[in-house]
């Protein structure tokens, strides 16, 4: 059996390999979209920050504008795999839901589905075959898996946290997607859905294969830090400024962030992350290069970085926000969102599902 984590060693070249097939499968997108299907899923855990806005939904809504068929999953069973706390997952769809429309993906175009995968029961049957086909062994040793353990600090693992990559597998094979746009954290992901369509199509399949084996695309944004300059936006470490803020919270989040003690300001990755990290963020806001703004500031120092961060972030993301208010108001209409999702997404998941019985030999 072929090792089914790869690594990302440097030097090992398999990183490297991931992002130049990305750049390729970026212009055959562009080419060809409609031989492509997309997949994304978030776990509904609280409201989007400004790091998945640059990070991810845009280029969301850029595929979705491209014309291809967009499915975009909302992963509430694997809320369940690294936390007790579960009585808030409703209201975290929902908001996901506003945030993402906010945004401007449009399911009313109707190329664009969401939906929680808990409630197409077609997808989460595909998981029961697709544990057989991958072994204990390559579950204990994905990477990702090991540091979502590390992180959670809980002393009993449920063995959904060691079963989800499978899960994820159904999640993305039972429409068939082909792309999915990742981070780098889910490469091992991927990989084991790639290896599960192989296998199970090596299988049960013959030379008709049903799955294709879905390829990742890598971001090219860059990397968004916590306004502390940690490695990770996230509301949970008070680092984010949400999609769902108001202007004033987003001028005291941005008062508040960490710079360093060098009056003028220049942009410097490696040496200034903090200083870098607002550089980046204005300049995902006005198209204006990182190195263009630090120029202007000089030594203007960071309480003009912060201002001029304050006044071009809340400029663009104030239509977004005026979105966010008026679908916030219209509850109804967000749950006829997920229904319209959830039909779609189980009448492609009962024709995938059709095929499997037949090629197990398990139709009646
Ligand atoms: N594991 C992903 C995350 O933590 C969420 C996810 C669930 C996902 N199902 C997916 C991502 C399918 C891509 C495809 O962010």
């Amino acid at each position: 059996m072929q090792d089914a984590t790869p690594t990302d060693r440097p030097g090992h070249g398999t990183f490297d390999v991931a992002v130049a097939r990305s750049r390729q499968l970026e212009i055959q997108l562009e080419n060809n979209p409609a031989h492509y299907r997309v997949l994304t899923g978030d776990r509904p855990t609280g409201r989007l920050h400004i790091g998945h806005l640059f990070g991810s939904l845009q280029n969301r809504v850029r595929l979705q504008n491209l014309g291809v068929r967009t499915f975009i999953l909302i992963a509430d069973y694997q809320v369940l795999t690294d936390r007790e706390v579960f009585d808030s997952i409703a209201d975290s769809v929902h908001n996901l839901v506003i945030d993402y429309l906010a945004v401007g993906l449009e399911p009313q175009r109707g190329q664009t589905s969401i939906f929680p995968h808990s409630h197409v029961p077609e997808l989460n049957q595909l998981l029961l075959p697709f544990l057989t086909l991958v072994s204990q062994a390559e579950l204990a040793r994905n990477p990702t898996v090991k540091e979502e353990i590390q992180a959670s600090g809980m002393r009993n693992i449920n063995a959904g946290m060691y079963t989800y990559p499978v899960h994820q597998a159904a999640d993305i094979l039972f429409c068939k997607a082909n792309v999915v746009p990742v981070g780098k954290d889910q490469l091992p992901h991927l990989e084991m859905s790639r290896t599960i369509a192989r296998r199970f199509n090596e299988r049960f399949a013959g030379n008709q294969p049903v799955f294709p084996e879905p390829q990742p695309l890598l971001s090219h944004a860059p990397l968004i830090l916590g306004l502390d300059g940690s490695q990770k936006m996230s509301k949970s470490r008070g680092n984010a400024i949400l999609i769902s803020d108001d202007e004033d919270t987003t001028a005291r989040l941005i008062k508040k962030a960490k710079t360093d003690s060098q009056r003028h300001i220049s942009y410097q990755p490696d040496s200034r992350p903090e200083v870098s990290n607002l550089l980046t963020l204005c300049s995902m806001c006005g198209g204006e290069s990182p190195e263009a703004i630090a120029e202007r500031i000089g030594d203007g120092g960071s309480g003009l970085l912060k201002k001029t961060l304050t006044d071009q972030l809340n400029a663009y993301l104030a239509p977004i926000r005026a979105r966010r208010r008026a679908f916030a108001k219209d509850p109804a209409y967000i749950r006829e969102v997920l229904r319209t999702g959830i039909e779609e997404a189980r009448e492609i998941g009962a024709a995938t599902l059709n095929e499997v019985r037949a090629v197990m030999n398990m139709q009646i």
